[in-house]
C-alpha cells in the first residue's frame, strides 16, 4: 500500500498549487464528515486526497490517459470534458498507484457526477468537494447547512445546485447525476408523506 507521504508528492507534482491546497482541504472535510456519519476517517481522507488527482492534466494527456486505461467515454462525457479528469483520476489510482479499494477507487469516480445508490464513503466525498473550507461560491452556505442536517439532505440540496448551475452555463447533465437528484427526492417526499400523513 503506497503511503500517504508519497501520495501527497505525486499531488504536489500533478496539481497546480491551487488545486493541490484544494485536495488538502477536501481530504480534510472528508474526514471531519466522515467522522460526523460513521464512515472509515482515513479510507476518507485518502479519497479526498484522491478525487481530483488528474485535475490538473491537459486534454491531450487525458486522452492518451483514457486510450492506455481502456476508457470509452459515453454520450454525455464526449461532450463534457470536466467529467474526464473523475474516470481517469480512479483508473490513474488502481494503475499507476496500485490502490486496490474499491469504495476508494469508486468515490473518486463519481466524485464529480455522484450517482444512485451512492455508498457512504461516495456521498462523503462529493459533498466535501462542495463544501471544503476553500470553498466561497454564491450559495455554499446553503449546501453547507444541508451536509451538516444530513447527507441526505445534502445530497438533496447538491445535485440540484450542480444541475442549476449546469443548465445556466449551456453543459451537459450527466444521468447519474439526475439519477442522484431523483434519489434524494424520492427520499424527501416519502419523509414528507409520512409527516403528513398522506399514503401518496
Ligand atoms: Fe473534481
Ligand atoms: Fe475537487
Amino acid at each position: 500500500m503506497i503511503e500517504i507521504s508519497e501520495i501527497k508528492k505525486i499531488l504536489n507534482s500533478k496539481l497546480t498549487s491551487e488545486r493541490y491546497a484544494h485536495t488538502l482541504c477536501v481530504a480534510e472535510e472528508a474526514a471531519v464528515l466522515a467522522k460526523r456519519y460513521g464512515a472509515d476517517k482515513e479510507k476518507a481522507r485518502l479519497a479526498g486526497l484522491l478525487h481530483d488527482i488528474c485535475k490538473s492534466d491537459n486534454r491531450d494527456s487525458l486522452l492518451q490517459m483514457m486510450r492506455e486505461f481502456g476508457i470509452i467515454p459515453d454520450n454525455v462525457e464526449e461532450y463534457a470534458e470536466k467529467l474526464w479528469h473523475a474516470r481517469v483520476g480512479a483508473a490513474f489510482c488502481r494503475q499507476r498507484l496500485g490502490i486496490e479499494d474499491e469504495d476508494v477507487l469508486s468515490a473518486v469516480r463519481y466524485h464529480t457526477t455522484a450517482r444512485a445508490g451512492m455508498s457512504l464513503l461516495e456521498k462523503i466525498v462529493f459533498l466535501a468537494d462542495y463544501i471544503s473550507a476553500d470553498r466561497d461560491y454564491e450559495g455554499v452556505q446553503e449546501i453547507r447547512t444541508a451536509v451538516y442536517a444530513g447527507l441526505d439532505s445534502g445530497m438533496r440540496v447538491a445535485a440540484a445546485f450542480s444541475m442549476r448551475e449546469l443548465i445556466k452555463k449551456q453543459r451537459l447533465i450527466h444521468p447519474n447525476t439526475v439519477a442522484a437528484y431523483n434519489e434524494a427526492m424520492r427520499e424527501w417526499v416519502t419523509v414528507n408523506r409520512l409527516r403528513s400523513g398522506k399514503s401518496i
